[in-house]
């Protein structure tokens, strides 16, 4: 199937789109593009957890944790994910007592750096009540970079692993919490003995441990959504060049890792081939040059697409601004 067909199905049928890709390839101008695409008949919502804050530059508004009406049929939010745990523990704290004990604790404070991932858990929390409370046709996800985007995909499969395994014992590495918080904790703990420290920290982790089977069933459900493979489709998105190219095959078979696969796939940024003109000294020099990085994003596209199948070729444009802007790269998205 022709490359923009593939998407545009993915987006007709699909309940959430996750795009996915490298780095600094357009994933988010993309997101937003595909949000503004899809926003034309279907309720859509596009959703960043990515920490940039691109969403806002590329739709050209302001926008916040909470969710943002764009234009008819589009919405758009920039999930913090350090507030989507916040707002998590909250909602699910036993008592506004214990509560007060989690949010107080120098170990919650260090949370998301001592447990890695549980930000994410909380922002896929997030996700599942956007899909249940909002009823959109579509959610589209921008997810972080590379292996982040599929460390996001299923932090709830590894994030119980690590709970399974004895959480005290394995997740909770304290040399992580005294880097990372640096003066801070140290100087908290100087005033405990190391006994008072472990008391403390089991009483954390026994508290933590219990909310967290509490949040785990939406996050549970959100995940399964995403692994459904009739309801959530998943967009791979690179640049032409050598490096971006690995990168995205790498991400490609890592998706394929666990058990999914890619539905669409563009290469963003491309220099297309242009017809040999006339040129001379400075001027020749700077053909020569185009011609030569468009000959390797050719080669960069024929290399993506041997594995993820056809794509999509968006080239590259002066500055992207605004909703005028992502609507100058839709015709290269459409069918
Ligand atoms: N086709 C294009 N032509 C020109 N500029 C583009 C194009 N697509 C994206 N850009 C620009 O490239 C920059 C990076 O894009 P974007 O933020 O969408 O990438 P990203 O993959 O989300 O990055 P990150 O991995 O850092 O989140 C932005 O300044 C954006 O405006
Ligand atoms: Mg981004």
């Amino acid at each position: 199937m022709n490359a923009n067909r593939a998407l545009q199905r993915t987006l007709d049928r699909r309940e959430v789109v996750a795009v996915l890709g490298p780095g600094g390839v357009g994933k988010t101008t993309l997101s937003a593009t595909l949000g503004v695409m899809a926003s034309s008949d279907q309720d859509t919502l596009v959703v960043t957890i990515d920490p940039a804050k691109r969403l806002a530059t590329a739709l050209g508004l302001e926008l916040g944790h909470e969710i943002s009406h764009v234009r008819d049929g589009l919405d758009a939010v920039m999930v913090d994910t350090k507030k989507a745990l916040d707002e998590m523990v909250t909602r699910y704290a036993p008592s506004p007592d214990r509560l007060e004990r989690i949010l107080d604790s120098p170990f919650y404070q260090q949370l998301s750096s001592a447990l890695v991932g549980s930000e994410e858990f909380a922002a896929m929390g997030l996700l599942h009540e956007y899909h249940v409370r909002h009823d959109y046709d579509l959610i589209i996800v921008d997810t972080p970079p590379a292996q982040h985007g599929i460390d996001f995909l299923t932090v709830n499969r590894r994030l119980k692993r690590v709970f399974e395994s004895g959480f005290t014992k394995i997740a909770f590495q304290p040399s992580k919490i005294f880097s990372a918080a640096g003066g801070r904790i140290a100087k908290f703990l100087s005033r405990w003995t190391s006994e008072d420290y472990l008391e403390a920290l089991s009483e954390f982790m026994i508290q933590f441990e219990e909310m967290f089977y509490e949040m785990e069933d939406r996050v549970d459900r959100m995940e399964r959504l995403l692994g459904d493979e009739s309801r959530t489709g998943l967009g791979l998105v690179s640049m032409a060049d050598e490096g971006s190219v690995s990168e995205a095959i790498d991400l490609h078979e890592r998706v394929s890792e666990i058990g999914l696969s890619t539905n669409f796939a563009i290469a963003n940024r491309v220099y297309p081939p242009l017809e040999d003109g006339e040129a001379e000294g400075d001027e020749r020099a700077l053909l020569d040059h185009y011609a030569r990085l468009a000959r390797v994003h050719m080669d960069g596209i024929a290399r993506l697409q041997e594995r993820s199948g056809p794509v999509a070729v968006v080239p590259a444009m002066g500055p992207v601004h605004g909703i005028e802007g992502l609507e100058s790269l839709m015709p290269y998205l459409e069918t």
